[in-house]
């Protein structure tokens, strides 16, 4: 058996304290294999963000530990989470949160340039990853100019400029319609296949699911068997 790519062993996270206390996250543990589509699924509420979060690294677990790719990522300091989210982790979120400044092209090679990888080289990347998300004609639009879908494929092309482990994408179809949902789902999909890529994908929609190597469900802060 290979070794996960992702560890999450006895994550809590609780906010706030007292009788108001809300446990996000009560005792939370899975595996899951490199090379995997996971979805996660749950009513609104149910402690999805919070779980990503504390998995990339965005926010830490009151106890338990998360281990990517071999990295211990709670026991992280800043700037171990910093070069963990350049290195190993990215993300996609349900508002795509391009540069709106930024081409779609120059939003794709911000990560390229965090990682200081040379002119050519970064273009090079930009414009494979570019077709890859089927946006080669419209690298020079801002995302003002571009469909709430193709903008979400920027985001995803940026996620993966810099070729991380494990791509992590909370509802990344929220603001889509259904038709373009499951086509930038479809997209994640081959990408896990091609890129050789893990992801963790949170979702409402059963039609997403469908696309998931696996299906993992939380409710109220627990994992379903
Ligand atoms: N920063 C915070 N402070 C206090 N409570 C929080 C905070 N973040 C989340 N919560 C609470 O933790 C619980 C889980 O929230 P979370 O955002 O993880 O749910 P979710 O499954 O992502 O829901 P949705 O589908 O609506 O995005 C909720 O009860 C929420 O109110
Ligand atoms: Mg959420």
């Amino acid at each position: 058996m290979t070794a996960p790519l992702l560890t999450v062993a006895g994550v809590h996270r609780t906010f706030g304290s007292g009788p108001a206390a809300v446990h996000a996250l009560d005792d939370i543990s899975f595996e899951v294999e490199p090379g995997t589509m996971v979805a996660l699924v749950g009513r609104s509420g149910s402690g999805k963000t919070t779980l990503l979060n504390v998995i990339g690294g965005l926010d830490r677990p009151d106890a338990g530990s998360v281990t990517v790719d071999g990295v211990d990522v709670t026991g992280l300091d800043e700037d171990g989470l910093s070069r963990l989210r350049r290195e190993k982790v990215s993300y996609v979120f349900q508002t795509f949160g391009l540069i709106p400044v930024l081409s779609a092209a120059e939003n794709v090679g911000v990560p390229l340039r965090l990682a200081r990888a040379e002119a050519a080289e970064r273009e090079r990347r930009v414009e494979l990853l570019l077709e890859l998300v089927g946006l080669a004609d419209h690298a020079r639009q801002r995302p003002g100019e571009l469909s709430g879908g193709q903008q979400q494929r920027v985001a995803i092309a940026r996620a993966l400029a810099a070729s991380p482990r494990l791509l992590i994408a909370d509802e990344p179809t929220g603001q889509l319609d259904a038709e373009t949902g499951l086509a930038v789902m479809a997209l994640l999909r081959g990408i896990v296949e091609s890129e050789g890529v893990t992801a963790l994908v949170s979702t409402h929609d059963p039609v997403m699911m469908a696309l998931a190597d696996r299906v993992i469900q939380i409710a109220d802060g627990h994992l379903l068997p």
